[in-house]
């Protein structure tokens, strides 16, 4: 797909995370798959930041640290493996920014992906550990097996947040075939 002006969710999700995380700032990555995120929260958060990165599979958390060492950010980025939905056995702080990129590692085995049950039960929790002003990210696919369901339940979710709480905005390509990706981007207040 090529674009003029437009630019794609991948994009919009760098360009929002240039232009609001600042140094020193905590950043979770819910989704590591290839790391690519987590190493540019890395970048972003300076050495006095810090990233936390989860994922279920082996695979992404050794793609991942390998690119955060050859960078020289592995001191600033802490690795789990564990699901999302056990956010809150790990972070006990308020976080300025989070960020999830659903479905299944391109690369890896496409049966391991995120599931509507557990990517709701870690969103009400992000939800919850956002700070003031902090922002959450979600891009969700429909194209695979589950994923329309997912992203409809996440959807319910987000339209359901009160907006004296949070500001929801949704991007997406309305005419495009082939199941674009959608973004979904919450404000807390
Ligand atoms: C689309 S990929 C993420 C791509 C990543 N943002 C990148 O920059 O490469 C989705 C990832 O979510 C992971 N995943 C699936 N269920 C999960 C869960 N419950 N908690 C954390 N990660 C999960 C998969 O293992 C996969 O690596």
């Amino acid at each position: 797909m090529s674009y003029k002006h437009f630019i794609n969710p991948v994009e919009t999700v760098k360009r929002i995370m240039t232009y609001t995380i600042k140094e020193g700032q905590i950043a979770i990555d819910c989704t590591v798959g290839n790391g690519n995120d987590t190493l540019f929260l890395a970048s972003l958060v300076g050495e006095n930041g810090r990233v936390y990165g989860f994922d279920i599979q082996n695979q992404a958390i050794d793609i991942a640290r390998e690119k955060l060492s050859k960078a020289g950010f592995a001191k600033r980025v802490i690795l789990i493996k564990d699901g999302h939905e056990n956010i809150d056995k790990y972070i006990f702080d308020k976080v300025d920014f989070i960020v999830y990129n659903l479905g299944y590692l391109p690369s890896g085995d496409k049966s391991i992906k995120t599931t509507t049950f557990t990517t709701l039960k870690s969103l009400k929790k992000s939800l919850a550990l956002l700070k003031s002003s902090g922002l959450l990210l979600i891009t969700c696919y429909i194209g695979h097996e589950g994923g329309q369901e997912e992203k409809e339940a996440v959807e319910d979710l987000l339209i359901s947040l009160n907006q004296k709480e949070y500001n929801v905005l949704q991007f997406n390509f309305i005419n495009q075939k082939h199941n674009p990706p959608i973004l979904y981007g919450v404000e807390k207040l």
